[in-house]
C-alpha cells in the first residue's frame, strides 16, 4: 500500500460572492504534496496562486469561499472542519509565510514575544522556555545578536530581518507543512538567495514539506522538485520541475519560460507573452489561453481542454500538447 500524501487538494473551486451569483476565481485545482516534497505553484498575477494557498491555511479573505472540492491534510478533510480543531492545526502542523512580513507581524509587540506566542500556546511551554526557544529559532534563521534583537519591534528591523522573523515564527512549532506565498519577492536578490537557502535547509532538518507560490521561475527551479503552472484560475501543466523546464507541454508554460531570464543562456532574447489574462467574470467555453496562444487552432475555441496525463507524472491542459512540442523541438 502506498502512503497517502501529506496534503491532497482535489477539484478545489473558490468563488467570490457578487450581487448576481458568484465569480469562480479558482477552478478545479488538484495537487498532492508528499511528505518531504517541495511543491511550487507558478503563474502570472491574478492566476489564483495566493487564494489556493490561503484556502489550505483557512485564511481566505472575506467574500472568497470554498464552493466545492476537498483539502485533505494527513488524510483528514479540512473543508468544513470545525473552527477550533482547524485552528489547532495551524502552528504545530501547518504554518504560512507571507510576502510582506509587516502584514503578518504585530507592529506593537516585540518580535521575540511574537515568536514565543506559538510555542507557549501550542507546545505548552512556560514564558521563559518559549522565549529561549524564540531566541534559538532567531539564531537558527541567521539573525545576528538574537537575544538583543528579540526585544525589537518590527519597524526597527530591516526587511530581510523581518522576513527571517516570520520564518522563525513559522518554524517555531516545527510544522510538518509550510505554505509560502512569495516569501522573498520583497527582498533584494542576495538576501532572497540567503532566505531561500535557509528555508530549504530548515525543511530538510525538520522534515517539513513546502508549498511555494511564486511568479519567479528561477526561484521554483532552485527550491522545488515538482510544480503546477496556473493560468486564469486553473492548472494548465504539472510535473517535475526539471522535466517541465526542459520540455514544457503547455504553450503558456513555454511562454513563461521564454519570457524569463535563463541563467544557462544569459544572452538569450526575452520574449514576452502578448496580451493579458482573461476577465474571470466572463469565462468562455474555450481554452482561456487561446487569445494569447501562438499555436491556437479552431478546436481551442470550441471547448476548454482539461488537465490530462501526457506522460508518467506529467499533465497538460492543451489539445495539442504532443504535436506542438514535437514541432517546437525539431
Ligand atoms: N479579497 C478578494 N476579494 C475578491 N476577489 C479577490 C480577492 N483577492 C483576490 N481576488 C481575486 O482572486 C483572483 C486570484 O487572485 P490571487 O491573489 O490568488 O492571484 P495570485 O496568483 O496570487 O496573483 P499575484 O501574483 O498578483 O499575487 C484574482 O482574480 C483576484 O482579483
Ligand atoms: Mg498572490
Amino acid at each position: 500500500m502506498t502512503e497517502s500524501p501529506l496534503l491532497s487538494v482535489t477539484d478545489l473551486v473558490l468563488g467570490v460572492k457578487r450581487s448576481k451569483g458568484s465569480t469562480v476565481i479558482v477552478d478545479g485545482v488538484s495537487f498532492d504534496v508528499a511528505t518531504g516534497n517541495r511543491f511550487g505553484i507558478v503563474g502570472e498575477s491574478g492566476s489564483g496562486k495566493s487564494m489556493s494557498l490561503r484556502a489550505i491555511a483557512n485564511l481566505l479573505p472575506a467574500g472568497v469561499n470554498v464552493m466545492s472540492g476537498s483539502i485533505k491534510y494527513n488524510g483528514e478533510e479540512l473543508v468544513g472542519m470545525n473552527r477550533v480543531k482547524r485552528r489547532r492545526l495551524m502552528g504545530p502542523e501547518i504554518a504560512m509565510i507571507f510576502q510582506e512580513p509587516m502584514t503578518a507581524l504585530n507592529p506593537v509587540m516585540r518580535v521575540g514575544d511574537q515568536i514565543a506566542e506559538g510555542p507557549r500556546r501550542y507546545l505548552g511551554l512556560s514564558r521563559k522556555a518559549a522565549m529561549e526557544l524564540a531566541v534559538s529559532m532567531m539564531a537558527r534563521t541567521g539573525i545576528p545578536d538574537p537575544a538583543k534583537r528579540a526585544l525589537a519591534y518590527p519597524h526597527q528591523l530591516s526587511g530581510g530581518l523581518r522576513q527571517r522573523i516570520m520564518i522563525a515564527m513559522a518554524i517555531s512549532c516545527r510544522p510538518k507543512l509550510i505554505l509560502c506565498d512569495e516569501p522573498t519577492t520583497a527582498l533584494d536578490v542576495t538576501v532572497q538567495h540567503q532566505v531561500l537557502r535557509l528555508l530549504e535547509e530548515l525543511c530538510d532538518d525538520f522534515g517539513a514539506s513546502l508549498v511555494f507560490v511564486t511568479h519567479d521561475l528561477a526561484v521554483v527551479n532552485q527550491t522545488c522538485r515538482d510544480l503546477a503552472v496556473m493560468y486564469a484560475g486553473r492548472m494548465v501543466e504539472t510535473g517535475a520541475v526539471k522535466d517541465v523546464f526542459r520540455d514544457p507541454r503547455h504553450p503558456y508554460t513555454k511562454g513563461l519560460l521564454d519570457s524569463a531570464p535563463d541563467f544557462d543562456q544569459p544572452g538569450r532574447a526575452l520574449v514576452p507573452i502578448p496580451g493579458f489574462p482573461p476577465n474571470l467574470a466572463h469565462r468562455e467555453n474555450a481554452c482561456s489561453f487561446a487569445p494569447r496562444c501562438p499555436f491556437v487552432q479552431e478546436r481551442c475555441l470550441e471547448g476548454a481542454p482539461v488537465l490530462e496525463r501526457v506522460e508518467d507524472g506529467r499533465e497538460s491542459a492543451c489539445f495539442f500538447s504532443d504535436e506542438i512540442f514535437k514541432k517546437v523541438r525539431v
